[in-house]
Protein backbone atom coordinates (compact mmCIF):
# COMPACT_ATOMS: atom_id res chain seq x y z
CA UNK A 1 0.00 0.00 0.00
CA UNK A 2 1.22 3.48 -1.07
CA UNK A 3 2.28 5.01 2.37
CA UNK A 4 0.62 8.89 3.25
CA UNK A 5 3.31 11.62 3.16
CA UNK A 6 0.14 14.33 3.51
CA UNK A 7 -1.58 14.74 7.12
CA UNK A 8 -4.14 17.12 7.11
CA UNK A 9 -4.34 17.72 10.10
CA UNK A 10 -1.16 16.59 11.60
CA UNK A 11 -1.12 15.97 15.67
CA UNK A 12 1.81 17.59 17.66
CA UNK A 13 1.01 16.83 21.08
CA UNK A 14 -2.64 18.09 22.18
CA UNK A 15 -1.87 20.56 19.42
CA UNK A 16 -3.82 20.17 16.04
CA UNK A 17 -2.16 21.25 12.96
CA UNK A 18 -3.35 22.21 10.02
CA UNK A 19 -0.70 19.74 7.89
CA UNK A 20 2.57 18.44 8.37
CA UNK A 21 4.33 21.30 6.35
CA UNK A 22 6.67 23.39 8.51
CA UNK A 23 8.55 26.41 8.01
CA UNK A 24 11.73 26.53 9.85
CA UNK A 25 13.11 29.58 12.41
CA UNK A 26 15.51 31.39 10.37
CA UNK A 27 17.60 34.40 12.56
CA UNK A 28 17.71 37.88 10.77
CA UNK A 29 15.16 36.60 8.14
CA UNK A 30 11.71 34.79 9.42
CA UNK A 31 11.10 37.88 10.74
CA UNK A 32 7.17 39.77 10.85
CA UNK A 33 7.10 40.92 7.30
CA UNK A 34 8.42 37.63 6.31
CA UNK A 35 5.64 35.61 8.20
CA UNK A 36 3.05 37.56 7.02
CA UNK A 37 3.81 36.27 3.44
CA UNK A 38 4.39 32.64 4.82
CA UNK A 39 0.85 32.80 6.46
CA UNK A 40 -1.02 34.14 3.48
CA UNK A 41 -0.04 30.29 2.16
CA UNK A 42 -0.64 28.62 5.29
CA UNK A 43 2.01 26.25 6.41
CA UNK A 44 1.59 23.71 9.27
CA UNK A 45 3.64 25.42 11.24
CA UNK A 46 5.57 28.56 11.26
CA UNK A 47 8.04 29.64 14.15
CA UNK A 48 9.67 33.25 14.96
CA UNK A 49 13.44 33.36 14.79
CA UNK A 50 15.35 32.24 17.74
CA UNK A 51 15.49 34.36 20.73
CA UNK A 52 17.63 34.09 23.55
CA UNK A 53 16.55 32.64 26.83
CA UNK A 54 18.26 34.93 29.25
CA UNK A 55 17.53 38.12 27.26
CA UNK A 56 13.94 37.11 27.54
CA UNK A 57 14.25 36.60 31.40
CA UNK A 58 15.79 39.99 31.69
CA UNK A 59 12.60 41.22 29.80
CA UNK A 60 14.68 42.66 26.73
CA UNK A 61 12.61 44.68 25.07
CA UNK A 62 14.46 43.94 21.62
CA UNK A 63 13.57 40.41 22.22
CA UNK A 64 9.74 40.90 22.48
CA UNK A 65 9.95 42.82 19.44
CA UNK A 66 11.46 39.65 17.59
CA UNK A 67 8.62 37.62 18.93
CA UNK A 68 6.19 39.98 17.61
CA UNK A 69 3.37 38.37 15.46
CA UNK A 70 0.05 39.10 14.34
CA UNK A 71 -3.41 36.44 14.84
CA UNK A 72 -3.54 34.95 11.20
CA UNK A 73 0.08 33.61 11.92
CA UNK A 74 -1.31 30.84 14.12
CA UNK A 75 0.07 27.94 14.21
CA UNK A 76 3.42 29.48 15.50
CA UNK A 77 6.07 28.45 17.19
CA UNK A 78 8.93 30.42 19.44
CA UNK A 79 12.32 29.00 19.31
CA UNK A 80 14.81 29.88 22.73
CA UNK A 81 18.44 29.57 22.83
CA UNK A 82 20.30 28.54 25.92
CA UNK A 83 22.12 26.37 27.80
CA UNK A 84 21.06 26.91 31.66
CA UNK A 85 18.16 25.01 33.03
CA UNK A 86 17.36 27.06 35.60
CA UNK A 87 15.99 29.52 33.61
CA UNK A 88 14.40 27.06 30.72
CA UNK A 89 11.40 26.48 32.18
CA UNK A 90 10.70 30.48 33.08
CA UNK A 91 11.52 31.16 29.00
CA UNK A 92 9.34 28.11 27.77
CA UNK A 93 6.48 29.89 30.27
CA UNK A 94 7.13 33.56 28.87
CA UNK A 95 6.51 31.94 25.42
CA UNK A 96 3.55 29.93 26.15
CA UNK A 97 2.07 33.40 28.04
CA UNK A 98 3.05 35.54 25.14
CA UNK A 99 0.20 33.53 23.09
CA UNK A 100 2.54 30.95 21.19
CA UNK A 101 1.34 27.69 19.95
CA UNK A 102 4.50 25.54 20.46
CA UNK A 103 8.01 26.06 22.11
CA UNK A 104 11.00 25.00 20.33
CA UNK A 105 14.42 24.35 21.95
CA UNK A 106 17.62 24.97 19.97
CA UNK A 107 20.25 23.21 19.75
CA UNK A 108 21.56 23.52 16.42
CA UNK A 109 23.10 27.38 15.78
CA UNK A 110 26.53 26.63 14.89
CA UNK A 111 27.41 30.36 15.48
CA UNK A 112 31.01 30.49 18.05
CA UNK A 113 29.22 33.25 19.84
CA UNK A 114 25.88 30.92 20.60
CA UNK A 115 28.40 27.57 21.49
CA UNK A 116 30.76 28.78 23.46
CA UNK A 117 28.59 28.67 26.38
CA UNK A 118 27.57 25.43 25.45
CA UNK A 119 24.19 26.81 23.86
CA UNK A 120 22.89 25.99 20.25
CA UNK A 121 24.91 23.30 18.63
CA UNK A 122 27.18 23.20 21.40
CA UNK A 123 24.24 21.34 23.49
CA UNK A 124 24.79 18.22 21.39
CA UNK A 125 27.96 17.56 23.04
CA UNK A 126 25.72 17.57 26.10
CA UNK A 127 23.10 15.29 25.42
CA UNK A 128 21.97 15.07 29.01
CA UNK A 129 21.62 18.71 29.76
CA UNK A 130 19.41 18.99 26.58
CA UNK A 131 17.42 16.36 28.60
CA UNK A 132 17.51 18.64 31.63
CA UNK A 133 16.15 21.92 29.85
CA UNK A 134 13.53 19.75 27.65
CA UNK A 135 12.14 18.65 31.10
CA UNK A 136 12.31 21.73 32.35
CA UNK A 137 10.42 23.51 29.99
CA UNK A 138 7.67 20.30 29.46
CA UNK A 139 7.09 21.07 33.28
CA UNK A 140 6.49 24.83 32.69
CA UNK A 141 3.99 24.87 30.19
CA UNK A 142 0.96 23.11 28.83
CA UNK A 143 1.78 24.19 24.81
CA UNK A 144 3.96 21.44 23.12
CA UNK A 145 7.46 21.24 23.35
CA UNK A 146 9.93 20.62 20.31
CA UNK A 147 13.69 20.00 19.62
CA UNK A 148 15.67 20.94 16.66
CA UNK A 149 18.99 19.49 16.64
CA UNK A 150 21.68 18.76 13.67
CA UNK A 151 23.24 14.82 13.22
CA UNK A 152 25.67 15.97 15.37
CA UNK A 153 28.86 18.32 16.35
CA UNK A 154 31.32 16.86 13.54
CA UNK A 155 31.45 13.47 11.82
CA UNK A 156 32.65 11.89 14.48
CA UNK A 157 30.49 12.40 17.33
CA UNK A 158 26.86 11.76 15.42
CA UNK A 159 24.59 10.99 18.31
CA UNK A 160 21.16 11.96 16.86
CA UNK A 161 19.34 8.96 17.76
CA UNK A 162 20.67 9.25 21.58
CA UNK A 163 19.21 12.72 22.07
CA UNK A 164 16.40 11.60 20.41
CA UNK A 165 15.51 9.15 23.14
CA UNK A 166 16.77 11.95 25.61
CA UNK A 167 14.01 14.17 24.34
CA UNK A 168 11.79 11.71 24.09
CA UNK A 169 11.69 10.84 27.44
CA UNK A 170 12.07 14.19 28.32
CA UNK A 171 8.91 14.69 26.99
CA UNK A 172 9.24 16.52 23.86
CA UNK A 173 6.46 15.23 21.20
CA UNK A 174 8.71 16.32 18.42
CA UNK A 175 12.60 16.63 17.53
CA UNK A 176 13.53 18.32 14.10
CA UNK A 177 16.50 16.68 13.03
CA UNK A 178 18.78 18.46 10.51
CA UNK A 179 21.21 16.43 8.48
CA UNK A 180 24.20 18.19 9.00
CA UNK A 181 26.57 18.46 11.80
CA UNK A 182 28.08 21.65 13.88
CA UNK A 183 31.31 21.03 11.97
CA UNK A 184 29.61 21.22 8.58
CA UNK A 185 27.36 24.66 9.02
CA UNK A 186 25.38 25.36 6.10
CA UNK A 187 27.72 23.62 3.78
CA UNK A 188 27.81 20.09 1.69
CA UNK A 189 24.68 18.21 1.77
CA UNK A 190 22.47 17.53 4.67
CA UNK A 191 22.40 13.42 5.31
CA UNK A 192 19.37 12.39 5.19
CA UNK A 193 20.01 8.74 6.51
CA UNK A 194 20.52 10.48 10.11
CA UNK A 195 16.97 11.39 9.95
CA UNK A 196 15.59 8.45 8.96
CA UNK A 197 17.56 6.83 11.59
CA UNK A 198 15.93 9.11 14.63
CA UNK A 199 12.85 7.88 12.87
CA UNK A 200 13.70 4.09 13.67
CA UNK A 201 14.73 4.85 17.08
CA UNK A 202 12.05 7.14 18.06
CA UNK A 203 8.74 5.49 20.08
CA UNK A 204 6.45 7.87 20.34
CA UNK A 205 8.33 11.02 19.34
CA UNK A 206 7.76 12.50 15.88
CA UNK A 207 10.27 13.12 13.60
CA UNK A 208 10.81 16.19 11.52
CA UNK A 209 13.12 15.97 8.54
CA UNK A 210 14.90 19.05 7.73
CA UNK A 211 17.83 19.87 5.34
CA UNK A 212 18.04 20.58 1.43
CA UNK A 213 14.22 21.53 1.08
CA UNK A 214 14.27 23.67 -2.23
CA UNK A 215 11.42 23.11 -4.08
CA UNK A 216 8.39 20.23 -3.95
CA UNK A 217 10.34 16.76 -5.32
CA UNK A 218 12.83 17.64 -2.32
CA UNK A 219 10.19 17.63 0.32
CA UNK A 220 8.64 14.07 -1.34
CA UNK A 221 12.19 12.46 -1.19
CA UNK A 222 12.35 13.53 2.54
CA UNK A 223 9.44 11.46 2.97
CA UNK A 224 10.06 9.01 0.79
CA UNK A 225 13.86 8.04 2.01
CA UNK A 226 13.43 8.87 5.79
CA UNK A 227 10.06 8.10 6.91
CA UNK A 228 9.60 10.98 8.47
CA UNK A 229 6.33 12.42 10.12
CA UNK A 230 6.91 15.80 8.97
CA UNK A 231 9.11 18.10 7.16
CA UNK A 232 10.56 21.58 8.10
CA UNK A 233 11.14 23.89 5.20
CA UNK A 234 14.36 26.52 5.56
CA UNK A 235 15.90 28.22 3.02
CA UNK A 236 13.72 27.19 0.06
CA UNK A 237 10.68 29.54 1.72
CA UNK A 238 13.38 32.25 1.04
CA UNK A 239 11.38 34.32 -1.88
CA UNK A 240 9.03 30.99 -2.36
CA UNK A 241 6.26 31.63 0.54
CA UNK A 242 4.15 29.31 -1.30
CA UNK A 243 6.54 26.62 -1.49
CA UNK A 244 4.11 24.71 1.14
CA UNK A 245 1.36 24.79 -1.71
CA UNK A 246 3.44 23.08 -4.08
CA UNK A 247 4.63 20.64 -1.94
CA UNK A 248 1.00 19.95 -1.03
CA UNK A 249 -0.27 19.70 -4.42
CA UNK A 250 2.72 17.28 -4.91
CA UNK A 251 1.90 14.72 -2.59
CA UNK A 252 -2.21 14.74 -2.63
CA UNK A 253 -1.46 14.45 -6.98
CA UNK A 254 -2.72 17.77 -7.91
CA UNK A 255 -1.05 19.83 -10.84
CA UNK A 256 1.96 21.85 -10.07
CA UNK A 257 1.05 25.66 -10.31
CA UNK A 258 3.38 26.54 -13.10
CA UNK A 259 4.57 30.41 -11.68
CA UNK A 260 6.24 32.92 -13.66
CA UNK A 261 8.12 35.97 -13.81
CA UNK A 262 5.15 38.38 -13.16
CA UNK A 263 4.47 35.76 -9.62
CA UNK A 264 7.66 36.68 -8.11
CA UNK A 265 7.40 39.94 -8.74
CA UNK A 266 3.81 40.12 -7.35
CA UNK A 267 5.19 38.27 -4.27
CA UNK A 268 8.10 40.31 -3.89
CA UNK A 269 5.69 43.11 -4.19
CA UNK A 270 4.04 41.88 -1.36
CA UNK A 271 6.45 41.32 0.63
CA UNK A 272 8.19 44.94 0.31
CA UNK A 273 4.54 46.33 0.83
CA UNK A 274 4.42 44.48 4.44
CA UNK A 275 7.90 45.48 4.82
CA UNK A 276 7.07 48.57 4.81
CA UNK A 277 4.13 48.69 7.10
CA UNK A 278 5.97 47.28 9.41
CA UNK A 279 9.65 48.98 9.05
CA UNK A 280 11.16 52.26 9.24
CA UNK A 281 11.67 53.74 5.59
CA UNK A 282 15.61 53.05 6.04
CA UNK A 283 15.71 49.56 7.67
CA UNK A 284 12.92 48.71 4.76
CA UNK A 285 15.29 49.40 2.15
CA UNK A 286 18.18 47.80 3.81
CA UNK A 287 15.84 44.41 4.39
CA UNK A 288 14.77 44.68 0.76
CA UNK A 289 18.35 44.60 -0.57
CA UNK A 290 18.59 41.32 0.49
CA UNK A 291 14.65 39.79 0.42
CA UNK A 292 14.57 41.09 -3.36
CA UNK A 293 17.57 38.97 -4.39
CA UNK A 294 15.52 35.55 -2.84
CA UNK A 295 12.56 35.86 -5.03
CA UNK A 296 14.27 36.71 -8.45
CA UNK A 297 16.97 33.84 -8.24
CA UNK A 298 15.60 31.65 -9.96
CA UNK A 299 14.23 34.14 -13.14
CA UNK A 300 17.12 33.89 -15.75
CA UNK A 301 17.82 37.42 -16.80
CA UNK A 302 17.66 39.50 -13.51
CA UNK A 303 21.09 39.67 -12.27
CA UNK A 304 21.54 43.77 -13.24
CA UNK A 305 17.77 43.82 -10.81
CA UNK A 306 20.12 41.81 -8.04
CA UNK A 307 23.10 44.35 -8.21
CA UNK A 308 20.48 47.17 -8.36
CA UNK A 309 18.15 46.64 -5.15
CA UNK A 310 21.60 45.03 -3.29
CA UNK A 311 22.36 48.94 -3.58
CA UNK A 312 18.76 50.41 -2.54
CA UNK A 313 19.09 53.52 -0.32
CA UNK A 314 15.71 54.02 -0.17
CA UNK A 315 11.48 52.30 -0.24
CA UNK A 316 10.38 54.49 -3.09
CA UNK A 317 13.68 52.90 -4.86
CA UNK A 318 13.09 49.80 -4.14
CA UNK A 319 8.84 49.74 -5.49
CA UNK A 320 10.18 51.41 -8.92
CA UNK A 321 12.72 49.01 -9.70
CA UNK A 322 10.26 46.14 -8.33
CA UNK A 323 7.48 47.33 -10.50
CA UNK A 324 9.27 48.87 -12.82
CA UNK A 325 12.11 45.84 -14.10
CA UNK A 326 12.44 43.67 -17.14
CA UNK A 327 14.46 40.55 -17.50
CA UNK A 328 16.80 41.47 -20.69
CA UNK A 329 15.27 37.72 -22.01
CA UNK A 330 11.76 39.67 -21.85
CA UNK A 331 13.46 43.03 -22.80
CA UNK A 332 14.89 40.60 -25.75
CA UNK A 333 11.72 39.28 -27.06
CA UNK A 334 9.70 42.40 -26.88
CA UNK A 335 12.99 44.06 -28.96
CA UNK A 336 12.19 41.07 -31.50
CA UNK A 337 9.10 41.41 -31.64
CA UNK A 338 9.25 45.29 -33.02
CA UNK A 339 11.76 44.25 -35.26
CA UNK A 340 9.21 41.84 -36.83
CA UNK A 341 6.41 44.55 -36.90
CA UNK A 342 9.09 47.02 -38.43
CA UNK A 343 10.06 45.00 -41.07
CA UNK A 344 6.68 43.36 -42.26
C1 LIG B 1 20.00 32.67 7.70
C2 LIG B 1 19.68 31.46 8.53
C3 LIG B 1 19.17 31.63 9.81
C4 LIG B 1 18.85 30.52 10.61
N1 LIG B 1 18.32 30.71 11.85
C5 LIG B 1 17.93 29.65 12.60
C6 LIG B 1 17.31 29.82 13.85
O1 LIG B 1 17.04 30.94 14.31
N2 LIG B 1 17.01 28.69 14.55
C7 LIG B 1 17.24 27.44 14.08
O2 LIG B 1 16.94 26.45 14.73
N3 LIG B 1 17.82 27.25 12.87
C8 LIG B 1 18.16 28.31 12.12
N4 LIG B 1 18.72 28.11 10.88
C9 LIG B 1 18.83 26.75 10.36
C10 LIG B 1 17.65 26.37 9.47
O3 LIG B 1 16.43 26.42 10.17
C11 LIG B 1 17.83 24.96 8.86
O4 LIG B 1 17.98 24.03 9.90
C12 LIG B 1 19.02 24.88 7.92
O5 LIG B 1 19.07 25.99 7.06
C13 LIG B 1 18.98 23.59 7.08
O6 LIG B 1 17.87 23.54 6.21
P1 LIG B 1 18.04 23.93 4.64
O7 LIG B 1 19.24 23.20 4.12
O8 LIG B 1 16.74 23.44 4.03
O9 LIG B 1 18.16 25.40 4.59
C14 LIG B 1 19.07 29.20 10.10
C15 LIG B 1 19.60 29.05 8.81
C16 LIG B 1 19.89 30.15 8.02
C17 LIG B 1 20.44 29.93 6.63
Amino acid sequence: MKKKFLQTPFALGNLILPNNILYAPLAGCSDFPFRKMSARYKPGLQYCEMVKMDALVRNDQGTFHLLDYSPEMHPIGGQICGSNPKIAGKAAKMIEELGFDVVDLNCGCPVDKITKDGSGSGLLKTPQLIGDLVSNMVAAVKIPVTVKIRAGWDDSSINACEITKIVEDAGAVAICIHGRTRQQAYKGSANWDYIKACKETAKSIKIIGNGDLFDAPAAKAMFEHTGCDAVLISRGTMGQPWIVEDVIRLLSDQEAIERNFEDFRQGLFEHFLFTEAYHAPRRVAIDMRRVGCWYFKKSSGTKSFREQISKAESPSTVRELILNFLPTAIVEEAEMASCEVENA
